[in-house]
């Protein structure tokens, strides 16, 4: 395949093709993702993101039966973390529409008077602050706060209710009266700036990783583990909405915020109700007047048409209301110096550049580097050190150049010629990126694996992170200067760190200048992790291709760390029998396999393994049970369960080795549909897959 290959158009494109890429789009999508919403760290411009996602959606309208179960389409957002149980919430959590200026909201008033046939009668909306958190759904029974999720995919979030128990503006027990029995209240839990600003302090000086902002604070605060954690963190929470009800309590958007005043909330002082589309442009202004005093992000106002009588008329479009707009603030802009360009090695030695400004204030924040993704993105701007260029920050992420302002060039400045060798001492040549089809990437990587010492530092970076060995109060900074020292080059010198410092002549205290009890706290936290579960050994190792929900698959796939290496061995030798093992595990595909025999060919890196293992106990997976009835086949549970929860009948499947899926594809055996279930089931009647009762499963998995 050739790079133009990958661009077919895609009417052009055959059906086995479009299989193929679509599901190579689901994987970069989900790495993407993971890497935007979960680590912080996009790695492409958001163009190149949208033409992603854009290309898979017109395959897979091309193509509808080939939409994959893990389809970058059927979710909205972050992906959900597998570590909180899944929510599936009462009446689904939507996304708004996008309004970007006054004509586009005085489009909305006229779509709004048109679908309702009102003629000339005049509407009235709230205007609100749209807060720049993440949001939550509540649920109380009889007034008695009983669940709080996150909105996940919007239909399945996650199970935090613990972690909103801490936040101290959500009410246990609802005040007052009128609420009705059952009411999910939803909100936005977000971060005030002072409180913000005192958690990154904080973190840096226990020598921590900050958070990039206070929406990324907010998220990792209320996805904590242990709640105690949450718990330590300010978080604050608006209501502004709801989701399922069993009985009205307002009859209009105005009274349902004063409502859930009432009842012990705090909704924002700033909603105003306003008329008519000049309302809503007069509201939009006075928002922006009043954002930077409000002390929390907003990234833009909500117009709601008041009257619930008519929000209930104007119902949905796919997954936003037409009752509602989200009117955005424009991405804020300046101009600055392109004063160099810097090459950055990540950990899979993946180079990017990264551009030095002249710092700048943009939205209060001083930007002093930006983003230039790849050496494409260099040649597409035509950057040359010396430019003047225009940064944005959109909302939050991590600045970009937009564009060059070229009749500022200074005279003779040089195009941009990107370096062929890695910055690293080593000097190793910079080789272009192919996918496992051959094509050429954006990517360009240096060869020097873990010889590079960046790529070194990086390896041990992620390897300490918190969804790998997770080792606390071994930060950036920390790790940084024992890199530096020579005291760690390895994984598996972090765990004989206390030995060695103990038979050395200079303590860590007097070399790094740590206190007594960071040193002893420091060493604790090493200690607790000596003991690690196998699929976070294997996510902890930094094999490309290997994220945490494959290092799950290949975990339970082995079962153990012997099981687990002895076959890796023999994959690095193409051993026949080994690599079809691994090809058969599920989620395991080509790019994985090539990975992991590259990684484990390479003597250094077999060497640091072996060196790891020997300081650790690293517990065994659960194995899926390979006979049982229901083993290897795909699940989907629908409709209301009644002689268990989803998540015990999630567990309990998945225990017998079956797979759970959320949505009906061809490619699911048996789906078990309970009372009230919908489309799922339709779906799977006219695919012809086998349906079941609740009492029809149970007996054939206790059978
Ligand atoms: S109303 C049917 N009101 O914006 C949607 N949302 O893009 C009901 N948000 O996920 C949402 N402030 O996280 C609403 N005053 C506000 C909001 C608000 C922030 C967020 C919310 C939602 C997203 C929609």
């Amino acid at each position: 395949m050739t790079a133009k290959d990958l661009l077919k158009p895609v009417e052009d494109l055959t059906e086995a093709e479009a299989d193929a890429e679509l599901a190579r789009l689901a994987d970069e999508i989900a790495g993407h993702d993971m890497r935007y919403y979960q680590q912080e760290a996009p790695t492409v411009s958001d163009a190149e993101y949208d033409a992603l996602k854009q290309r898979n959606a017109a395959i897979e309208a091309r193509f509808p039966h080939l939409v994959r179960d893990n389809s970058p389409s059927l979710r909205v957002g972050a992906a959900r973390a597998e570590t909180f149980a899944p929510v599936e919430h009462g009446v689904p959590m939507l996304s708004l529409d996008n309004a970007f200026s006054n004509d586009d909201a005085v489009e909305f008033d006229a779509r709004v008077r048109r679908f309702l046939r009102l003629g000339d009668e005049v509407v009235a909306y709230t205007a609100e602050p749209k807060i720049d958190g993440l949001s939550a759904s509540l649920r109380y029974e009889r007034g008695v706060l009983v669940q709080g999720a996150t909105r996940g995919d919007g239909r399945v979030g996650e199970d935090v209710t613990e972690n909103l128990r801490t936040v101290g503006e959500i009410p246990h027990r609802l005040k007052g009266s009128g609420w009705p029995e059952v009411i999910e209240v939803r909100g936005e839990v977000y971060f005030g700036h002072d409180d913000f600003a005192a958690l990154n302090a904080a973190a840096e000086a226990a020598g921590q990783r900050t958070y990039v902002n206070p929406r990324n604070a907010a998220s990792g605060s209320l996805r904590q583990i242990d709640p105690r954690i949450t718990a330590q963190r300010s978080l604050r929470f608006f209501a502004y909405a709801w989701g399922l009800l069993s009985a009205p309590f307002a009859q209009t958007q105005w009274e349902a915020l004063a409502a859930l005043g009432a009842w012990g909330f705090q909704v924002t002082p700033q909603a105003r109700r306003v008329e008519g589309a000049q309302g809503l442009v007069e509201a939009y202004a006075a928002m922006e007047a009043l954002r930077p005093h409000l002390g929390f992000d907003i990234d833009g106002v909500v117009y709601k048409v008041d009257r619930l009588d008519w929000q209930a008329r104007l119902g949905f479009v796919s997954r936003s209301p037409r009752w509602a707009i989200a009117r955005k603030f424009p991405a804020q802009r300046a101009r600055t110096i392109l004063e160099a360009i810097d090459i950055q090695v990540g950990r899979t030695g993946a180079v990017t550049p990264v551009a030095r400004l002249h710092p700048v204030t943009v939205g209060g924040v001083v930007v002093e580097n930006a983003t230039l993704h790849n050496a494409d993105e260099i040649a597409r701007l035509d950057a040359r050190i010396g430019d003047t260029v225009v940064i944005q920050r959109a909302g939050d992420v991590i600045p970009q150049i937009v564009e060059v302002v070229l009749d500022e060039r200074p005279d003779g400045a040089e195009p941009y010629v990107f370096p062929t060798h890695c910055p690293c001492p080593l000097h190793t040549p910079l080789a272009r990126e192919t996918t496992t089809g051959g094509a050429e990437t954006v990517v360009r990587r240096c060869t020097g694996e873990f010889a590079c010492p960046f790529q070194r530092i990086e390896h041990l970076r992620h390897f300490v992170s918190r969804r790998a060995f997770d080792i606390e109060g071994l930060g950036e900074k920390q790790l940084q200067a024992f890199f530096d020292e020579g005291l760690v080059k390895t994984p598996a010198d972090i765990f004989t760190l206390e030995e060695r410092d103990r038979a050395s002549l200079k303590k860590l205290k007097d070399r790094e200048r740590m206190g007594e009890t960071s040193v002893k706290n420091l060493f604790a936290a090493i200690e607790a992790r000596r003991t690690i579960p196998l699929d976070r050994f294997i996510y902890g190792l930094g094999i490309r291709h290997i994220g945490e929900s494959t290092a799950v698959a290949l975990a339970r796939g082995y079962g153990t760390a012997e099981a687990f290496l002895a076959a890796m061995d023999k994959v690095a030798d193409r051993d026949p029998e080994a690599m079809a093992e691994l090809d058969a595990l599920d989620q395991i595909g080509a790019a994985v396999i090539e990975a992991a025999a590259a990684y484990f060919a390479e003597d250094h890196n077999r060497r640091i393994v072996q060196d790891l293992v020997s300081q650790l106990t690293i517990q065994e997976a659960e194995r899926p049970k390979t006979d049982t009835a229901v083993a290897g086949k795909t699940v989907v549970f629908t409709g209301a369960l009644e002689r268990m929860t989803r998540d015990e009948a999630k567990a309990q499947a998945e225990a017998l080795g079956a797979k759970v899926a959320s949505s009906v594809s061809k490619k699911t055996d048996i789906v078990v549909a309970g009372p009230g279930a919908g489309s799922k089931l339709k779906t799977a009647t006219d695919l012809g897959i086998q349906v079941m009762t609740e009492d029809e499963w149970l007996a054939l998995v206790e059978a």
